[in-house]
């Protein structure tokens, strides 16, 4: 059976009922598949409310009179969830449910190409007319433009249904911002030395005699060519791939002139900071204003940035670090990736965080590592639930939940297996 005639089969599902409780997890695409999903409820009259969780918590699967909507959660839970209930979530996941839209129960890759945004649009196109620049907001927050330098497969044909615009550009966030910023905050291509360092931005930039305050966008084509070919040079001394060099330019998306990464990433930094549910109300109204969130944001990232690099430690083949009480949980993990860029690190970093369930953990490894073989979600699931926990996530990324004061063997069961994986 094909994915589209699954989504038809959830759609069904779906319009037989009286009340839809969504739950969404809260980052870009969870919160725009619940936008889309709320909308589309509303539109064919569907009484419906909306969570937006950090994570699934077994109440949410065993509360089992509400009809529940799982968007971007619920891949690692499909044994112990019941008849009452769809699941629309791109996480990897080999198991099977009959009502679940899982891409990689047909041959898809949920990293590259669909996000829970496009599973939910899928459904929902079945039921109405779903806005589709919302599923791509999503698809670019959770990056799944990055390992091919565009959007392809069922994500490209969501983009032709959608407003956004392709342009072709230098692929690094921040094009309106001064130079100095978008070079020092990029992290996705990062840029050797210059990452998360102000001041060497600014000297690059002065440098080539370019005032470092001008915009990207600014730029005359002689200065955009100028600092595309000096970023080149220093990736090439670094030893980065072609590969990876040459998707510096390329396809950016773009909704109403804003880069379509600027409403992924004020989502994202809403979904951490536990303003989920407001920004599922942006994404239907279509007002996103939140300078002053991502300002904060940015802030406190620094600061996490400082605590993590005095906590950086080493276990065996692992990097890691403990962020206490002191780093939020849902943000941990994008400072355990922000460190592994900075540092050039080539072991996988995992990274702790307290919180009220416990000890959130966080893992991200570095591409080549993950070109050969390494798959964090199969190794973070067996670590937690050795440990009574639970967890998941993708190949390069994955999160999870163990008791309080299981840090140090969670550091040795999931050493090795990294090395089990590594070895085969
Ligand atoms: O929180 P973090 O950014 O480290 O999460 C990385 C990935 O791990 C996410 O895609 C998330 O779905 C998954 N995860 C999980 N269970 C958790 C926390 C995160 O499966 N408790």
């Amino acid at each position: 059976m094909g994915i589209e005639k699954r989504a038809r089969e959830l759609a069904n599902i779906i319009a037989k009922q009286d009340f839809v409780r969504i739950v969404a997890h809260c980052d870009a695409d969870g919160i725009t598949g619940a936008a889309i999903a709320k909308k589309t409820l509303d539109e064919v009259g569907i009484k419906n409310e909306v969570k937006i969780v950090r994570y699934l918590n077994p109440d949410f699967v065993k509360e089992t009179d509400k009809f529940t909507w799982f968007i971007d959660l619920g891949n690692g839970h499909l044994s112990k969830i019941n008849g009452n209930a769809i699941i629309t979530d791109h996480h990897y996941s080999m198991n099977e449910h009959p009502a679940s839209l899982n891409p990689f129960s047909f041959g898809m890759d949920g990293e590259v190409e669909v996000s829970a945004s496009g599973l939910a649009y899928l459904v929902a196109s079945f039921l109405a007319s779903p806005d589709a620049s919302l599923a791509i907001i999503g698809a670019i927050g959770d990056l799944q433009d990055l390992r091919y330098g565009k959007l392809v497969s069922i994500n490209r044909q969501i983009l032709k249904k959608s407003e956004v615009e392709i342009k072709k550009d230098i692929r690094i966030y921040g094009r309106d911002k001064p130079l100095y910023k978008m070079l020092a905050y990029a992290s996705h291509p990062f840029i050797p030395g210059i990452f998360g360092r102000i001041r060497n931005a600014i000297g690059f930039l002065r440098r080539m005699g370019i005032d470092y305050k001008k915009s990207w966008r600014d730029c005359s084509k002689e200065e955009k060519r100028k600092i595309l070919s000096e970023i080149i040079k220093i990736m090439v001394h670094e030893g980065f791939s072609y590969e990876y060099i040459t998707k510096i330019f390329g396809e950016v998306y773009e909704i109403d002139g804003k880069d379509a990464r600027e409403y992924a990433t004020l989502l994202n930094s809403m979904g951490k900071y536990g303003q989920g549910e407001r920004a599922v109300k942006m994404c239907i109204e279509g007002k996103f204003d939140g300078e002053k969130i991502l300002q904060e944001h940015r802030k406190r990232i620094c600061k996490y940035m400082e605590f993590a690099k005095r906590r950086l430690d080493e276990y065996k083949s692992i990097h890691y670090f403990h962020g206490g009480n002191f780093i939020i949980d849902t943000v941990v993990g994008t400072i355990a990736g922000m460190l592994l860029r900075e540092d050039n690190i080539a072991s996988p970093m995992v990274a702790f965080a307290e919180n009220e369930e416990g000890i959130k953990v966080s893992a991200r490894a570095p591409h080549p590592l993950i070109e050969k073989g390494l798959n964090l979600s199969i190794a973070m699931k067996n670590a937690t639930e050795k440990l009574g926990g639970q967890g998941g996530g993708h190949r390069a990324a994955a999160g999870g939940i163990i008791p309080k004061g299981m840090e140090e063997r969670f550091l040795e069961i999931f050493d090795a297996e990294v090395r089990n994986q590594l070895m085969r």
